[in-house]
């Protein structure tokens, strides 16, 4: 069974991520630090998949630490890398604190991973790195723009590093992930998208509305230059998108493939948030009070994904319909 290091297995993708690999027959460690999620999660996850994962509670940014994980658990072939910072707004507050924890995170794994024969490395990556796309829908060749927070700037960072690393020889190859917006829960509604701290993303937005939690919900703009006035994204499910974290590791250990590649991950379809919010209510039955409010400051206006080379080079496709991943959503916030 081959040994893969999932780093922030507990959190929203990684750990559906993990029960992916699971299924397909890979043995997991997570490492987390649990900064923004639970150790419960790893026994839901070993719920859905009848297989308890290893779970090492620490922090990539200590490489002592994350040298340890590698002692104990010889023969790690691959690495999928999720453990990061990921708030938008409190990365342009701390910005310091997310270049320590992205930057110097993947510096220790990748420093690390040739003194133990890891083989390849999964990185997760954004959508935002195309900041607004001249052309849409937007492929992996389309330009990388100004990161407009400390965020989106460690992604592209990291990007750069991954690229110089391999250049340079590293004994490694590596698949960049850049993924449009992940939405969704898995189908048991055993793990979901765990709302520590104030959601800032849209569809935890809704269904916490839809629950109740929320008396109402803000659209953020509708006077862009769109069809109905507000934002456009690539809404993809999160059980998609961890099957694309498999083929690409499959891919990595199992073929000779180019030492390093990029793949853009969405559905190829653009919603905007007036229509994510009514296909909510049509696929749940369940009212959504909003209000329209003023523009959300560094919003991209409009970006959804071309796929092509994902469906082509890695065979795979988003496949689950909106409505039933909205459905999925609606059910794990009822579990919660
Ligand atoms: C955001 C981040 C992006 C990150 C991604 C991770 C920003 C600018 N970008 O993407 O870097 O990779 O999350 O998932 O924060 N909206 C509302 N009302 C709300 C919440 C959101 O109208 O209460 C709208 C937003 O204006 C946007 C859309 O919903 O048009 C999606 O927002 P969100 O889920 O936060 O994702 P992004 O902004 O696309």
């Amino acid at each position: 069974m081959k040994r893969i290091l999932v780093t922030g297995g507990t959190g929203y993708i990684g750990s559906h991520t993990t029960v992916e690999l699971q299924n397909a027959g890979y043995e997991v460690i997570i490492v987390d630090n649990l900064s923004n999620s639970n150790a419960e999660i790893v026994g839901k996850i070993a719920k859905i998949t009848g297989i308890r994962p290893e779970f090492v509670q620490a922090d990539c940014i200590d490489s002592a630490a994350l040298k340890q994980v590698f002692e104990r658990y010889p023969g790690i072939e691959g690495v999928i890398h999720f453990a990061a910072s990921k708030a938008v707004g409190e990365s342009v507050e701390k910005p310091l604190l997310y270049y320590r924890n992205n930057i110097v995170s993947l510096l220790n794994i990748l420093e690390l991973m040739p003194d133990y024969g890891v083989k390849g490395l999964v990185f997760s990556s954004s959508c935002t790195i195309y900041g607004q796309p001249k052309k849409l829908p937007v492929d992996e060749n389309a330009e990388i723009q100004p990161a407009t927070s400390p965020y989106g700037n460690t992604k592209q960072i990291n990007e750069e590093i991954i690229r110089d690393a391999i250049y340079s020889g590293a004994p490694y190859k590596s698949i960049v992930l850049r993924y449009f917006n992940p939405i969704g829960a898995h189908p048991s509604a055993e793990i979901g998208e765990l709302p520590l701290g104030q959601p800032q993303n849209l569809v935890p937005i809704v269904t916490r509305t839809a629950a109740g939690v929320r008396k109402e919900m803000f659209v953020f703009g509708d006077d862009y230059n769109t069809p109905d006035g507000s934002c456009i994204r690539d809404y993809i499910n999160v059980v998609d998108l961890s099957k694309a974290h498999v083929i690409a590791m499959d891919r990595i250990l199992n073929s000779n493939s180019e030492k390093l590649e990029y793949f853009n991950l969405g559905t190829g379809r653009g919603l905007s948030v007036l229509e994510l919010i009514s296909l909510f209510e049509k696929s749940t039955g369940v009212k959504v009070p909003y209000k329209i409010v003023g523009r959300r400051e560094g919003d991209i206006e409009q970006i959804w994904a071309d796929p092509t080379r994902a469906n082509r080079v890695l065979g795979w496709k988003a496949e689950e319909s909106v409505e039933d991943t909205l459905r999925s959503a609606w059910e794990w916030q009822k579990r919660l």
